[in-house]
This record gives structure tokens, sequence and C-alpha cells, in this order.
């Protein structure tokens, strides 16, 4: 049976787009293609989705399951942080909505050749682009222990981020650490689960988190993809964000903030001298977090914070 994935606050995404027909709107991290779908059948006749992906599997697989919606539905595959060429090419050059849904599928989470779960038996790989960029085992075979305890920290938060970083340097002079599961169980060896939180997060959680968004530099990215968000939506669109980790979160807060206020200025400048106007108002003040009843039937959902703006006239 195919793994599936489930949209996450699909009711608050789809209240909060509130898409009508005839309206454009983007997709910027299209997946398993749940929230598309909604969004498709919410604008029908004849609303359109432009549905991006840096995966070409979840691309194709889409394209597949979706074929019903026709031209209504336009796939690219593309990393997000290149929607002011790809959006304006592809005909979503002033849109109504836009969607990131963060992270990864659990299509991408349950594929063993890639490396995202803990107990992937193969290559340790993680990029959402196989076609570009470093593998994750590349960067823990090449980098010294000084830099690899700094990603851990940078893009993990990871507390014992030096005796791992130290750890992984003594076992790649025997053995390299080349899957997934070898790295969760080197974790575990170093940082023994902390029993209060067992049954809830793995050890290697933040180590796992912190070489993802290396291997795709998913934080430059969300910040070059938010900017072309805000440029590409009409006055009156909608900008939705779902993060799922406190790094992301704070870049689309602090992203929305600075464009509510409009001033980006450092604030001990005594006077405004950006001459930025404020681009967006905030819609969910500050933010909205998934029930109770969501979270037990998808602890997929466990961690999500829903921002959303909206464009303000220019
Ligand atoms: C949480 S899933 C989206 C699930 C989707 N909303 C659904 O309902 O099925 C996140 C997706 O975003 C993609 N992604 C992550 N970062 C990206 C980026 N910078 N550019 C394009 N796609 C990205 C991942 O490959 C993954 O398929």
């Amino acid at each position: 049976m195919e793994v599936g994935h489930q949209p996450v606050m699909p009711d608050e995404v789809l209240g909060t787009l509130a898409p009508q027909p005839g309206s454009l709107q983007i997709d910027a991290t299209v997946g398993g293609g749940g929230h598309t779908e909604r969004i498709l059948e919410a604008a029908s006749p004849d609303g359109r989705v432009l549905g991006l992906d840096a995966d070409g599997a979840a691309v194709e697989r889409v394209g597949r399951r979706l074929s019903r919606f026709g031209d209504r539905l336009v796939l690219r595959q593309a990393n997000f942080s290149e929607l002011a060429e790809v959006a304006p090419a592809a005909g979503f050059g002033a849109v109504d909505g836009m969607l990131f849904d963060l992270g990864l599928s659990s299509f991408q989470l349950a594929d063993t050749d890639r490396g995202f779960g803990f107990r992937a038996g193969g290559p340790l790989d993680m990029r959402f682009d196989t076609s570009r960029g470093v593998p994750a085992a590349e960067l823990l075979a090449t980098l010294n222990a000084d830099e690899l305890a700094a990603l851990f920290r940078r893009y993990g938060e990871e507390p014992a981020s030096w005796r791992i970083a130290k750890a992984i340097v003594a076992a790649r002079s025997t053995t390299a650490v080349g899957t997934a599961e070898e790295l969760a169980a080197l974790v575990e060896r170093v940082v023994p689960a902390n029993p209060r939180l067992r049954r809830r997060t793995h050890p290697a959680t933040r180590v796992f988190q912190a070489l993802r968004i290396a291997v795709n530099g998913e934080l430059d990215a969300l910040v070059a993809g938010l900017a072309a968000a805000v440029d590409l939506l009409r006055p009156g669109g909608r900008l939705v964000v779902l993060s799922y980790h406190s790094l992301e979160d704070r870049i689309v807060k602090q992203f929305l903030n600075a464009e509510r206020r409009g001033c980006i200025c450092p604030p001990e400048a005594p006077v405004c001298v950006c001459g930025h106007s404020p681009r967006l108002r905030l819609v969910t003040r500050p933010s909205l977090t998934p029930s109770e009843a969501e979270i037990d039937a998808n602890p997929r959902a466990r961690s999500a914070r829903l921002r959303a703006a909206e464009r303000l006239a220019a």
C-alpha cells in the first residue's frame, strides 16, 4: 500500500486562503498535493494553482494523482527560492493566494532510500532535489569536528553538538557513517534518550533536522521565497505559512513583522531612513496551532504553527 501524506491544518489553511473561482494560487510546497487538491476544489470551476516542489518525485506523483483537474493545475519542479522567476514564467505573475507548508512530506520520510527517517537503511542523502547539492553522508564524511558541531548547534540547537561531532569523527576513522540508521544509532549511544521524552522525541531528531536544513539550504530558501511571495501577491491576496520548528518560525515571524511595520531600519536608528512602507497586514495574531483532535489523528501536525498575512495595496 502506498504511504499517504495528510495535509496539516487543512481547514485553517483553506479558511485563510479562501480561494475563489477564477483565482490564481501558488502552492510553493506541493508535496503529496493534499492542500493543492482542496484549493482546486474550493476554487471550482476555473480557479488555477501553480504547484512547486524541489522534489521531482513529488511533482510526478501529484501530476498523476490530480490529473482530473487538467490545466487548472500547473506543476513545476523548482525550489521556491526561484519563485520570482518561475511563477511569472508559468503565467502566475500576480496571484490571490500563496501557501508554504515547510519541511518534508510523509512520502519522503517513508522512502528508505533517501535517508530522512531514523530507520532508513539506504544512503543518508536528505536532498529534496536529488539532482543538486551534496548528500548528508558527504557532509558527515568531510566536515571536521568543529564544523560538524557548529552545524548541529546552528541548525538543530543541539546541546550535545560537540560530543556528537567528536563521536562521528572517531567512528568514521574505522567505518563511514553512511546511512540514517547508523547515524541515529550513533547519536543514541552518545546522547541516550531522555526517559521523560522517550515516547515523543528520538534523541537524533535535532541532528537530523540540522543536516536536512544544511543539505537543502532551507533557511536561505525560506527568506528568498517569502520575499518573492509578497512581490507576487495582489492587494488583498493572502500568504499562509506552516512551519514545524522554531528556526523557520522565527524567520517567518520576523519577516511578517517587518513587512507589517513598514520600517526595516535597525532599532537603534534615530529616524527612519529605509523609506519602506507596510506591505502586509497580519491575519493570524500571533499564530494558529492544530487542535488536539488533529494531533491525535495526525501526530505529524504536532509541531505545526500557522502564520498568515494579507497584501496591502502598494
Ligand atoms: C510538508 S510537505 C508539503 C505537503 C503538502 N502541503 C501536502 O498537503 O501534501 C513539504 C514539501 O515541500 C518541499 N520543499 C521543501 N523545501 C522546498 C523548497 N525550498 N522549494 C520547493 N519545495 C520545497 C518538500 O520537498 C516537500 O515535498
